[in-house]
């Protein structure tokens, strides 16, 4: 496993995620403990991108249970169809939000934040958790976070 990522702090977005997906890849291969994997994960983007927050959450007895993020505290529980992340997990889909307080049902863990996206990783065709990733501006999200986001799901679904 390598020691530390490389990115490059100066290219585009697009060029940050098409440096970041091979090393993340990299950096659970041969690893089968999803925790240790979506630690590193939360981390390396974070590290890439500078996120507000970044973070999983995991399905466990019919809600969403915090799993690892990095950034400030957050809810530990969320209901289905409720706030971003349930209404992902409920329509099985990508929801980018350019202003959180524009989404009814908002779940505001943190004041800071203010645009959203969160991807679900869909296995056997359930949801088993999603992706939350928060900016401390508005709009910080588009079509390009989200399709390579959605590229690390099935990559996140192998060790699930
Ligand atoms: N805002 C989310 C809740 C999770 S925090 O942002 C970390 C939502 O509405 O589901």
């Amino acid at each position: 496993m390598a020691e530390s990522l490389l990115i490059d702090h100066s290219a585009t977005k697009e060029e940050k995620y098409q440096a970041i997906l091979p090393q993340i890849e990299a950096l659970v291969f041969g690893e089968e403990d999803a925790y240790a994997n979506l630690s590193n994960i939360a981390a390396a983007l974070k590290e890439a991108f500078g996120f507000f927050w970044v973070g999983f959450y995991l399905v466990k007895g019919g809600q969403l249970v915090l799993g690892p993020f990095q950034g400030p505290i957050a809810c530990t529980r969320i209901n289905y169809g409720k706030g971003v992340c349930g209404t992902a997990w409920e329509k099985k889909k990508t929801l980018v939000v350019p202003n959180v307080d524009e989404f009814p049902g908002h779940i505001a863990c943190s004041s800071g934040s203010k645009s959203e996206i969160v991807v679900p990783c869909i296995k056997e065709n359930e949801v088993k958790l999603v992706l939350d990733i928060d900016s401390d501006n508005f709009a910080s999200f588009d079509e390009v976070d989200a399709r390579y986001l959605e590229e690390l799901m099935p990559v996140i679904a192998k060790f699930l």
